[in-house]
């Protein structure tokens, strides 16, 4: 049974460990939600490099074999930065562009992602691969995350906050949308109703669920025969954390 370390800004790692758990079901999780320092989608990277290594470094002491960092702002600020050091295997989140740009008939693919993510060199580098091929319109999801850690997932009020990002982004013509920050699937039936049918949604969870599994085996790292756990850890008040692991 492998030990695997998993964080985010606050409960939007949730929506990673779902995935992970689905092909992982048998290993001991340590979650950590950051969220006396949440949002770190508005924070300078340097600022969240220094969150991500004191994470990472709990998580060590708790035994973490290896670390997925369920956050993608914290993967465009830190991830290099962590894999430099520490002596263990990491697991960064990866913005589903090139899936959403195979996928798009209409020629236009919408990002949904933190204001940190969207100027990280990394989203930059994945975005130019596919700027002559599509057309990609982006927004930050303006208040997203502070519905999500409010675990305010429906209603009035956040059906407004959710509309003001995503209808410029419908308006573009974009018909595949990609979830760029992990807070976001938690949304996603919202946004589903707000969208009009055949707009696709892509959460890349999945498959950094996958990659996680391909990096325990290339490390060694034995999985499987359980029991299967999880902790659950924040810096903060953990009521919301509960709320949302009990839909996971
Ligand atoms: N869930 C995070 C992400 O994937 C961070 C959101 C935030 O703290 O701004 O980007």
């Amino acid at each position: 049974m492998a030990c695997i370390g998993v964080f985010d800004s606050g409960s939007g790692g949730l929506s990673v460990l779902r995935e992970i758990r689905k092909i992982l079901p048998d290993e001991r999780y340590i979650y950590y939600s950051d969220n006396a320092y949440c949002p770190y989608g508005e924070k300078t990277a340097d600022f969240v490099t220094s969150r991500a290594r004191a994470v990472t470094e709990l998580l060590l002491s708790k035994g973490a074999q290896a670390v997925v960092v369920a956050c993608n702002t914290a993967t465009g600020a830190a991830i290099a930065n962590l894999r430099a050091g520490y002596d263990i295997p990491f697991v960064g989140m990866e913005p589903a562009v090139k899936p959403a740009a195979s996928g798009t008939r209409s020629g236009v693919v919408g990002v949904l992602a933190t204001a940190g993510t969207l100027k990280a060199p990394k989203y930059l580098n994945t975005k130019g691969q596919y700027a002559d091929a599509v057309r990609i319109a982006e927004r930050v999801g303006k208040g997203f995350v502070e519905l999500v850690e409010n675990g305010e997932l429906d209603g009035q009020h956040a059906e407004a906050v959710v509309r003001a990002s995503l209808e410029p982004l419908l308006a573009e013509g974009a018909d595949t949308i990609v979830l760029g920050c992990t807070h976001y699937p938690f949304l996603l039936p919202l946004m589903q109703r707000i969208a009009p049918e055949g707009v696709r949604f892509i959460d890349p969870a999945p498959a950094v669920a996958r990659r996680l599994r391909d990096v325990l085996a290339m490390n060694g790292i034995p999985v499987g025969e359980g029991p299967g756990s999880v902790e659950l850890l924040a810096s903060g008040p953990d009521t919301t954390l509960k709320k949302l692991f009990k839909l996971i």
